[in-house]
């Protein structure tokens, strides 16, 4: 049976869907206990995309798109990579009903996935369905007193047990920050919350993206300490769930 994990953040541009692509681009180089690779799928609750041209698959102009599968029942995913997959929203509006067969259709592809990521937006009615369905949530974030604030918001709002990890991402050096990092580490003593270290505002990143690849798609050195930290995440994950 698969396990669903959601990448939350209520603020924008903090990394979710890059580290969606990261995270579930990792899981699929990881073995399972009985020798096999994990089948990882990647949804989004953002109309955008953005994974797509992240995993240089946004010359794809045709798909089905994740309405089509709760309306018919037929998933049409998309290959970004081996054993991963990605299922298109087209909208970001939805009826009641609509999210109501969304989560009945979203549980029903545990039975053929081992992993599901989903990429969220920050505010948006069926985000709040990805976080109840969410076995697990991960929080990417900035380290600034705004977003941290929106984190404890989080914390609250979710329960502290169903979040495994936090990932300081597009970190830049600053007083400030290392306070705001210690201060979250103090916090977050004894929750069982993962917190990683702060993964920097990296022109390498920037670039591999600007390519469509991911971190896992190069064998820069350079990207080993973000390398190192993602597959941290994912094994906290893994044993967890
Ligand atoms: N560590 C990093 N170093 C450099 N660039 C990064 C890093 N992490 C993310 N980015 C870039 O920052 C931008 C925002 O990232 P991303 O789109 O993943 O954020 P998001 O939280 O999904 O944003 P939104 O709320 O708009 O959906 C993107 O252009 C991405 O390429
Ligand atoms: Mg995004």
């Amino acid at each position: 049976m698969g396990k669903i994990i959601t990448i939350k953040n209520n603020k924008g541009g903090v990394g979710k869907s890059w580290l969606t692509l990261q995270l579930g681009h990792a899981f699929t180089l990881l073995e399972k206990e009985d020798g096999t690779s994990y089948k990882v799928l990647l949804l989004t609750s953002d109309s955008q995309n953005n994974i797509l041209t992240f995993s240089g698959a946004d010359n794809i102009k045709f798909y089905k798109t994740l309405e089509d599968f709760v309306r018919t029942g037929e998933l049409n995913e998309i290959r970004i990579r081996e054993n991963l997959f990605y299922v298109p929203l087209k909208n970001s509006n939805f009826s009641k009903r609509f999210r109501e067969k969304l989560k009945i259709s979203v549980e029903k592809l545990k039975d053929e996935y081992d992993l599901i990521l989903i990429d969220s937006v920050p505010v948006l009615n069926i985000d709040q369905d990805f976080i109840e369905l969410a076995d697990k949530i991960v929080i990417p974030t900035y380290l600034d007193k705004a977003t941290s604030e929106g984190i404890a918001r989080l914390m609250d709002e979710v329960g502290v047990e169903k979040i495994k990890a936090i990932i300081p991402n597009r970190y830049m050096r600053s007083k400030k920050g290392d306070a705001m990092y210690n201060e979250l580490k103090e916090t977050l003593d004894g929750t069982g919350i993962y917190l990683t270290d702060p993964i920097k505002q990296s022109g390498i990143i920037h670039n591999l993206l600007e390519d469509g690849k991911t971190i896992w798609d190069t064998k820069s050195k350079d990207v080993e300490e973000f390398q190192v930290i993602i597959y941290q995440v994912a094994m906290e994950l893994i044993e967890c769930l």
